[in-house]
């Protein structure tokens, strides 16, 4: 009986102890709560490496990606591939939207709603006639293929 006092710490302990590993199991389920991602709502610039914008312009697609990677021979300019002058924003949508390939009759280049008929798209893709662009260098990444596709996809605005 006497040493009952001395024995009352140790369910007490326990009772603390199971207490203390409740409260951490809560914390660290908040914690992997908070860690996900948040889900993407429209507009997400590209720069930081999320997915590609729910909407996707041809101001993007310009500056993004035909204007670094395909002017190297797309300008018009004699020497270069002259089918297919890209060299501005306003004369790479004139020659593209609805207008017929110069080299693989009957593709047209964009088909506006329809990236898989686009001959624009498949050329970076999977060309049916003559080589992928750009031509001579790496195949372009993934975020740029999808910013092309769902621009056309999207009805190829001229925005
Ligand atoms: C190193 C030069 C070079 C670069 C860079 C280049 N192209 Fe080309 N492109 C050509 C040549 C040459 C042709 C014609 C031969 C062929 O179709 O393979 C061509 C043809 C095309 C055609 C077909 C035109 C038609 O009327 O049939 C499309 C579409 C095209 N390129 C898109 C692009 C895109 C998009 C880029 C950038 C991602 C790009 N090219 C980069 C040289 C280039």
């Amino acid at each position: 009986m006497i040493d009952d006092g001395r024995m009352a710490p140790g369910p007490l302990a326990t009772a603390t102890g199971l207490a203390l590993t409740v409260v951490l199991a809560i914390l660290s389920a908040c914690g992997s709560q908070a860690s996900e991602p948040l889900p993407v709502n429209g507009r997400t610039p590209a720069a930081d490496g999320a997915a590609p914008p729910a909407r996707v312009t041809f101001t993007e697609v310009y500056d993004q990606v035909l204007n670094s990677s395909c002017l190297g021979c797309h300008t018009g300019i004699i020497g270069q591939f002259t089918g297919l002058d890209m060299s501005t924003k306003a004369t790479a949508y004139a020659n593209t939207v609805n207008k017929s390939s110069s080299r693989c009759a009957p593709e047209t280049l964009v088909v506006p709603g329809h990236a898989e008929s686009s001959l624009l798209y498949l050329k970076v893709t999977s060309p049916p006639c003559g080589s992928l662009m750009p031509q001579n260098a790496p195949a372009l990444p993934q975020l740029s293929l999808d910013l092309i596709k769902s621009w056309i996809d999207e009805g190829a605005p001229n925005d």
